[in-house]
């Protein structure tokens, strides 16, 4: 009998918000931005500094903690860490890679993006061939509240963004505790 093995699963929710909420948390983060040396993305910083970064803080921990529960995985993790702003101008991108230290990733988009600048995650399996595969990576379009969660062994990657505005999210680490 056919048996599913090696599964990924990656956690994706689109949240819908008012206008003033996704307003308001794009004005904190290009506050926070501000008061960050460059290259921004390069440091930890403390994303929850008002009332609707905790939400979005509580949105990325049930993302984690839906992971947690596929994977079998215990609940005791720390968010608080390892997160970043990161502001995507015309021409940028990120090369494919995974992590290390942290045990899982998650992205939140604050803007939309029509123009490149797509999250595109692969099939963590060694592929050298086409065959047997149904389908090797999925792409997806950033879009205002869009979260996606993973593993830290997933390769990911953005292609080159070619929109004119900034664009903005935020990256939330987990890394688990007392973890033997
Ligand atoms: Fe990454």
């Amino acid at each position: 009998m056919i048996q599913h093995c090696y599964e990924s699963s990656i956690w994706i929710k689109q949240f819908e918000n008012s206008n003033e909420f996704n307003q308001d948390v794009l004005n904190t983060t290009k506050a926070i931005r501000a008061m960050t040396p460059e290259p921004i993305a390069d440091h930890n910083v403390d994303l929850w500094v008002s009332d609707n970064m905790h939400i979005i803080r509580d949105r990325f921990i049930d993302g984690f903690e839906a992971l947690c529960l596929e994977y079998n995985e215990t609940s005791d993790f720390d968010v608080d860490s390892m997160n970043m702003v990161n502001p995507m101008k015309y021409g940028d991108f990120k090369s494919c890679h995974t992590h290390d230290v942290i045990d899982a990733f998650g992205v939140y988009y604050l803007n939309e993006s029509n123009e490149g600048g797509k999250l595109r995650l692969y099939d963590p399996r060694f592929l050298n061939k086409k065959s047997f595969s149904k389908q090797t990576y999925i792409e997806i379009k950033p879009k205002t509240g869009l979260m996606v969660v993973a593993p830290y062994y997933i390769w990911h990657e953005v292609t080159p963004y070619l929109g004119k505005e900034t664009r903005y999210s935020l990256v939330c680490n987990m890394v688990f505790n007392n973890v033997d």
